[in-house]
């Protein structure tokens, strides 16, 4: 889950570049930092565990000289994080001749490792991908400079570029890495296989990075790279080609729309809290979806004998609400299923007639992606959600969304949580229109509600801020809460937990009201927090009948609900108040909001940094 950046420009001193760059990938993983530079035909290197800033601190990386470099910040999959385990890695040669970053993992290392051990390379590090440099090491014929370049001249492939090519051919895994060496220091070579990995293309130079940020202030070109797939980038141009067969593949750079400022923190203190802001705006975004992707996606789901729908973490909480969403606005029935149990549960059953739906807000999440294979292979139809242009998931869907929420650079999902839900609402409303199954005035009534969720949301920021804010200082030494909800409610409720649970670090349970009773009752003593989301409609009035058992037993009950809802506020010790007038099935759209500001200021107050929890990385490309 790493982050990889680098640059071969026509101007000296890229360093600052990088790390700059590298900086905007650390939502990627930030457990150590490293920089390889080629001047004079010498390699400069700098890397020690950390955070990019700890290690700029300590050791300056911006005085690495030179016009090109690579550069790595890493969130561990082989060995601990550690100067020596930071990337870049390199060949035996010492002072090295290859760097090496790379993002993913090599499976099949440890044979590979004992191969070139037996041909007697020295391993310094832990890692998988130490065996990369040694591979490119082997392979590379060491001849000096002018060989290499009469080399290019004969077949149009330099030693580099071949190296690289017959060393990716012995790798099983998923990679995007990029390898320089001091006997080609014109160059960089980069590739991918299941990791992401996109190029920024500029007149003053190449980029690669695993996401598009790391480059944005530097250039808006970017050519999206795709697996099996290599690219060797020289200041002044770029070639794309076929990993198996060397052939050129040609392909133009996309004018990204996104502006550098969509990538910094705006005068926010935290990524997080600039994205909770952003909703408004994001979901307003939604809104402006055209109907035509709408339909032909609902065209697919109308027809499929059965509807999977795969995601982890925050997007598994989007689809278990657009279960509810489906079933009672258009009555189809889904399945919505954790991307990593997919296979195990779905693998024999799905079919020809099944239809996929892959909910990822990165688009290149290992266990989505492998269900979406897994689907594939047994022929059945996949359709995507995602919010990044170009990643994987829009190559493998038949039809694929863009919900277009800009990028989200704080770990935990905010933003483009609220903007899936409202993108799979409104599927869910053109399906009930295609099924005709609910009445024209249900719809109309829908379709007008959804419009007025940004300013709701608008709304709910504004005049709760403060208020979820005291509460989180009243409640931050509580050791687990409870969150609960009943229907669509318990995706509210789940999603809150997981918010309060990756960044706060609160152990803390979620489940549907109605199971309290079976059993996880028995915690509740006096004081005990639990959280009720209760907006009005079906749910209500049974809820109101869990909170009083709650009540009864002397918990601590904190209400989400609408605004003036007295009965409830009667029941309630405190009480956030959310706008009037939304229809129960889109509820978790506003519903959420409060409890994304309650997990950040619980983290902020308890002095954690809400953007980079621990152990987490944004984006989680391994399996
Ligand atoms: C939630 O805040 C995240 N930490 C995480 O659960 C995330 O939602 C999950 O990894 C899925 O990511 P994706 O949407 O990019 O596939
Ligand atoms: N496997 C590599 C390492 O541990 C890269 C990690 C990753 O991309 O997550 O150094």
């Amino acid at each position: 889950m790493c982050g990889i950046f680098g640059c071969v420009c026509k101007k000296e001193n890229v360093a600052p570049l990088i790390r700059k760059g590298l900086k905007r990938l650390e939502y990627r993983g930030y457990d150590s930092v490293g920089e390889a530079t080629i001047k004079d035909g010498k390699l400069f290197i700098k890397k020690d565990a950390g955070k990019i800033d700890e290690v700029h601190k300590k050791c300056n990386l911006d005085d690495l000289p030179g016009r090109i470099g690579v550069g790595h910040t890493r969130w561990a999959t082989h060995g601990a994080p550690s100067s020596i385990n930071a990337h870049p890695q390199f060949d035996c040669s010492s002072p090295p001749r290859f760097a090496v970053v790379h993002n993913g993992i090599i499976d099949n290392f440890a044979e590979l490792k004992k191969e070139l051990e037996e041909k007697g390379h020295v391993f310094k590090s832990k890692t998988d991908t130490e065996v990369i440099a040694h591979l490119i090491e082997e392979h590379f014929v060491q001849k000096p400079q002018a060989d290499a370049r009469k080399t290019v001249a004969k077949t149009g492939i330099s030693k580099l570029e071949e190296a690289v090519s017959k060393s990716l051919s012995q790798l099983d895994g998923s990679y995007a890495l990029a390898a320089i060496s001091t006997y080609e220091p014109d160059k960089i070579v980069c590739a991918r296989n299941e990791s992401p990995l996109v190029l920024g293309i500029s007149e003053n130079g190449q980029f690669f990075a695993s996401d598009i940020p790391a480059f944005l202030p530097l250039t808006k070109n970017a050519i999206f790279m795709r697996n099996g797939e290599l690219a060797v980038l020289k200041d002044d141009s770029f070639t794309i080609k076929n990993i198996s067969d060397q052939r050129i593949i040609l392909r133009e750079p996309k004018l990204l729309d996104w502006t550098p400022e969509m990538a910094e923190k705006k005068g926010y203190t935290h990524f997080m809290l600039k994205e909770i802001h952003e909703q408004p705006e994001a979901l307003r975004n939604t809104l402006r979806l055209q109907d035509k992707y709408l339909d032909l996606l609902t065209t697919f789901l109308d027809r499929a004998h059965e509807v999977i729908m795969v995601a982890c973490g925050t997007s598994y909480h989007a689809c278990l609400a657009a279960s509810y969403m489906f079933s009672k606005v258009s009555y189809l029935a889904t399945h919505p299923v954790i991307a990593s149990e997919f296979s195990e549960q779905h693998s024999r059953s799905a079919n020809i007639d099944s239809t996929i739906l892959a909910v990822s807000q990165s688009g290149e999440t290992a266990d989505t992606l492998a269900a979406v294979e897994t689907a594939r292979q047994r022929a059945a139809t996949i359709l995507g959600l995602t919010n990044v242009v170009g990643s994987t998931l829009t190559r493998v869907s038949r039809v694929y969304i863009v919900q277009q929420s800009g990028p989200e650079i704080g770990v935990a999902a905010t933003k483009t949580f609220t903007s899936q839900l409202s993108v799979l609402s409104q599927l869910a409303i053109q399906l009930a229109k295609k099924r005709g199954k609910i009445s024209t005035e249900e719809i109309d009534l829908l379709e007008d509600k959804i419009q007025l969720i940004p300013e709701m949301v608008e709304q709910i920021i504004e005049s709760q801020e403060s208020k979820v804010s005291s509460l989180a200082k009243k409640l931050r030494d509580e050791k687990c809460f409870f969150f609960l909800g009943r229907g669509i409610s318990v995706a509210t409720a789940l999603e809150a937990r997981l918010k309060l649970m990756e960044l706060a670090y609160v152990p803390s349970i979620a489940f549907p009201a109605g199971e309290s009773k079976h059993g996880p009752i028995s915690l509740i003593q006096e004081g005990f927090p639990v959280f009720f989301i209760c907006p009005p409609g079906e749910t209500r009035k049974t809820l109101i009948g869990n909170i009083s058992e709650m009540k009864a037993r002397e918990a601590n009950i904190i209400t989400v609900c609408e605004e003036g809802d007295e009965e409830i506020i009667q029941l309630s010790d405190d009480y956030i108040e959310v706008p009037r007038g939304l229809p129960e099935v889109l509820s978790p759209i506003t519903y959420v909001v409060p409890l994304q500001i309650f997990a950040y200021r619980m983290a902020t107050e308890k002095g954690y940094s809400p953007d980079m929890p621990r152990n987490l990385a944004k984006s989680v490309t391994v399996r």
